[in-house]
C-alpha cells in the first residue's frame, strides 16, 4: 500500500514540476501588431529616405511626404514602390539616390497601417 501512494505522490509531483506547455500558435496570433506612431518612427523614417525630394521645405517637388495626412493617404503608393525590385525604374528612393528600405523599415511602415496609423 505504502508504495502505491508513494507512486502518486510521484506522479502527481512530476506534473506539478513540470513546465506549462504553451500553445505557441494561438499565442502568436493574439499578439498585438507593434505599436508605431508617426511622431516618433515613420516621420523620421520617410525624411531619412525620402528627403529631399518628397519635402517642400527641402525644395522637393515631387510628391510631399511631409505631414501626416500626406504619410497615411499614400501609403499605398508609398510601399509599392519601395517593394518593387531595386532596378524597377519606378523602385523608391528613385535611383537608389538613398539607401533602399530595408525589410525592417518596410515591416515598420505596414504596421503603422495596421495599427490604425497612431499619431
Ligand atoms: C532623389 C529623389 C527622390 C527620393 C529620395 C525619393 N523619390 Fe519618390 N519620386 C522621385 C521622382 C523623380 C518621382 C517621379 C517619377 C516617378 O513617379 O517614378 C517620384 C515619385 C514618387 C511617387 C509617385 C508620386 C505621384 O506623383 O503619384 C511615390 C509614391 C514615391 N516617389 C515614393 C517615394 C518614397 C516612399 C520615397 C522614400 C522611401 C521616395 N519616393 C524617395 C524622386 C525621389
Amino acid at each position: 500500500m505504502k508504495k502505491l501512494y508513494f507512486l502518486f505522490a510521484l506522479i502527481i509531483l512530476v506534473f506539478a514540476c513540470s513546465p506549462k506547455t504553451t500553445a505557441p500558435a494561438k499565442q502568436d496570433m493574439t499578439k498585438a501588431v507593434p505599436k508605431v506612431s508617426y511622431d516618433t518612427e515613420v516621420s523620421a523614417l520617410l525624411l531619412k529616405s525620402c528627403a529631399p525630394c518628397h519635402y517642400p521645405a527641402q525644395d522637393g517637388k515631387k510628391k510631399p511626404f511631409d505631414t501626416y495626412e500626406a504619410a497615411k493617404n499614400n501609403i499605398t503608393d508609398i510601399l509599392a514602390r519601395v517593394e518593387l525590385p531595386q532596378d524597377d525604374p519606378k523602385f523608391m528612393p528613385f535611383k537608389l539616390k538613398k539607401p533602399a528600405l530595408t525589410a525592417e523599415e518596410i515591416a515598420l511602415l505596414k504596421n503603422w497601417a495596421k495599427g490604425g496609423y497612431s499619431m
